[in-house]
């Protein structure tokens, strides 16, 4: 592979995939239906131009997905490419130093929602692909492109597809491409995701809001309840108060926690840099690691109710309700904390009050085997461009669809080009931009070297 690639073409790279970051594919708002259309379709003319035969758009009930062949090279080994063209909503926006549509090059990264989740690293991926292609006109193995517009919001399209077609990932290797390096300079893959359970509750006290004068004192308040409900259901030492959970969780071997004790880790950076906080929260008799990777969370992601107008307004709500949501680790089944959560939430309030836990989405936690051989070929292609091996870590992050295609029995490369500061699903994400250069050679070369292992 020419590896100059990467460097000659820069500024029309740079061009391109500030096109793709353009289009606000916001797969949660319905508003933004049409722009996550737009944005299967970029890549669509992108894989039509990269001289793919086989180039679908599959609609299901939601974001269509995205499916390519590139020419069909018998004998050869088939990667299947997984990524998503969906992003996370921007706001709040104003914390943003430039609008997230319009990609801005800031210090040699470029900013923009959806430069590192997902969309530059997919980015990454077709280029690399492209890479191989030009240096030997025509690429030496089977890629079959699968991309997805619902990994960011839980929806059903892919998944259906998978279930109703197994054959479409049948492949020698999976490569997802929508991690980040575990340092700069230190490439990763990992052997685990965690699984996520998402649901709103919601509390009624009382028919219609009412006068907190008048009726102050005595009218059982809405949101009072839920935040008293959802203290209940995490204490202030981050224990998560749900029957069986702890308990059931497979805790990490004893090889896997010593492996992450070598890993280089400065907690003061880490708390300053990273989750710009004064202190961390959570069982403190755990690592970082083990918080983050190997235990369950409960995090409460937004509260609706009442007044939140400008001014004030003297009211008693009559309801109120919480998004929140479970990371779930191995030993902890989605379906199965779904019913805990529900349980827990009705038992956590009181009987005066009307709870209703809504299910919106979920997936299972996945862990990875990594012995697999073509985890020797990933190490050999970062080894080679980035002068190191990978380092074997967990994401406390998770991708619904993975305990899926994990399942088909071929090894899933779970890897990435970003760092760990991108600010995924933050104001101001960015990828840096020699990540990505660095990245279209690593993936270029892991192709070739993937091609020349047969099948
Ligand atoms: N790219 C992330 C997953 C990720 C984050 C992996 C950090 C490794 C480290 C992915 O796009 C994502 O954010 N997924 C959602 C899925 C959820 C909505 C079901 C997540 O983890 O919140
Ligand atoms: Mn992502």
């Amino acid at each position: 592979m020419d590896t100059s690639f990467s460097t000659r073409e820069q500024p029309r790279l740079l061009k391109e995939l500030t096109e793709f970051l353009s289009i606000p594919s916001i797969s949660a708002l319905p508003a933004h239906a049409e722009d996550c259309r737009r944005a299967a379709n970029w890549l669509i003319q992108d894989l039509r131009r990269l001289g793919c035969p086989v180039v679908d758009l599959i609609e299901g009930r939601g974001h269509p997905v995205v499916w390519a062949e590139s020419p069909p090279v018998p004998g050869a080994p088939t990667l299947l490419i997984y990524g998503h063209y969906d992003v996370q909503p921007v706001d709040p926006v104003s914390d943003w130093l430039s609008p997230p549509f319009e990609a801005t090059v800031r210090d040699g990264k470029l900013f923009a929602r959806g430069t590192a989740d997902d969309k530059g690293q997919v980015f990454c991926l077709l280029r690399a692909y492209e890479a191989i292609r030009d240096a030997k006109g025509r690429p030496p193995l089977n890629v079959h492109f699968l991309f997805e517009g619902e990994e960011e919001c839980g929806g059903h399209v892919l998944d259906d597809l998978i279930a109703a077609q197994p054959e479409r990932v049948k492949a020698d290797a999976a490569l997802v491409c929508d991690m980040s390096y575990y340092a700069p300079g230190i490439p990763a893959v990992y052997t685990a995701l965690r699984g996520m359970c998402y649901a709103e509750i919601t509390v009624r006290t009382l028919q219609r809001d009412l006068h907190s004068g008048t009726y102050g004192g005595v009218a059982p308040n809405a949101i009072e309840t839920l935040v008293r409900l959802l203290a209940d259901l995490k204490d202030e030492n981050g224990k998560i108060n749900i029957p069986k959970l702890y308990k059931s969780v497979i805790p990490p071997s004893k090889a896997e926690l010593k492996d992450w004790e070598r890993l280089p880790f400065r907690k003061r950076e880490y708390l300053r840099e990273e989750v710009t906080a004064t202190a961390l929260t959570g069982l403190k008799k755990y690592s970082v690691f083990e918080r983050t990777w190997a235990l369950p969370t409960f995090e409460i992601h937004g509260i609706r109710g009442g007044f939140v107008g400008e001014g004030a307004k003297t009211v008693i709500p009559a309801t109120a309700t919480a998004k929140v949501s479970l990371r779930l680790v191995p030993g902890l089944p989605f379906a199965q904390v779904a019913k805990w959560l529900e349980r827990a939430a009705r038992s956590a309030a009181p009987k005066h009050a009307k709870v209703e836990v809504t299910i919106l989405h979920g997936g299972d936690p996945v862990q990875v085997d990594v012995d697999h051989p073509a985890f020797a070929v990933l190490d050999a292609a970062f080894e080679e461009v980035a002068g190191k091996r990978a380092v074997r870590v967990r994401a406390g992050g998770s991708i619904p669809i993975i305990p899926r295609l994990g399942a088909m029995g071929a090894p899933v490369l779970l890897t990435g080009i970003g760092l760990p500061d991108d600010g995924l699903h933050s104001p101001n994400e960015k990828l840096d931009l020699k990540q990505l250069w660095e990245g279209i050679n690593v993936f270029g070369r892991f192709m070739e070297r993937f091609a020349a292992t047969g099948r």
